[in-house]
């Protein structure tokens, strides 16, 4: 079977930026499976679904008209890259994903992308329901401090305000919606490797998945 090296962890853990280079270290595919429920909760708020209500919602996901090329992201011919990272895509995302018919009508698309030579998926539940056989899988953490100090630097980065009492309270909540949902909630499986990366830098943690996935 094609190689696939399965990251979850939980918001703002670098997990994204982790996964993307060590996609392009290995040469392998990359699946950013959080910005399917992303272009999910954008087309649904874009036909004025309401995002409870899971029998439309589902088949919005089973006929979404999106996929990811150039590096960017796609919906019904739109780039919408900078899009479905908005506010309102990213509480969207949250409600829709604890769908159940969602989280179906999405399971063979991810699948699909696990073709030659190997694949770095990276989500929630890549471990757990999507790859459950992975033969690497990553449990990627770092302390809510952590998690709240590097999207804060993001944030400022771009120009944009930013405060940290409210980035740490998000996340706490984020987290608790994560790890108590009834669907593919966040854990560290048993066959998880745990890497900590809140004293690490990116390389070091790209370096340490990579020295995982070469044995
Ligand atoms: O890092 P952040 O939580 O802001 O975003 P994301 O990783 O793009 O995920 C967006 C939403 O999709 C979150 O609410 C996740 O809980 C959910 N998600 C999921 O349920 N399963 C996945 N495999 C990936 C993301």
């Amino acid at each position: 079977p094609v190689p696939v090296v399965a990251i979850d962890g939980p918001s703002a853990s670098g997990k994204g930026t982790v996964a993307e280079r060590v996609a392009a270290a290995l040469g392998w595919h990359y699946l950013d499976s959080g910005s399917l429920y992303r272009l999910v909760a954008l087309a649904a708020i874009r036909a004025g679904a309401p995002l409870d209500d899971e029998a439309l919602l589902g088949r919005i996901a089973a006929d979404l008209p999106a996929g990811f090329a150039g590096g960017r992201a796609w919906l019904a011919g739109d780039d919408v890259t900078d899009a479905i990272r908005n506010e309102a895509c990213s509480v969207g995302a949250s409600q829709v994903a604890v769908l159940p018919a969602v989280r179906n009508a999405l399971f063979d698309r991810q699948r699909d992308y696990r073709c030659g030579p190997g694949l770095v998926a990276e989500g929630r539940d890549m471990g757990s329901v999507i790859f459950p056989d992975a033969p690497v899988k990553v449990f990627l953490t770092a302390s809510v401090e952590a998690r709240a100090g590097r999207r804060h630097k993001q944030l400022m980065e771009k120009g944009l305000a930013a405060n940290m009492e409210s980035l740490l309270q998000d996340l706490r909540e984020r987290d608790a919606r994560d790890a108590a949902r009834a669907v593919a909630p966040l854990q560290k499986l048993p066959d998880a490797v745990l890497l900590d990366t809140t004293n690490m830098d990116v390389d070091e943690a790209v370096a340490f998945v990579l020295d995982l996935v070469r044995g």
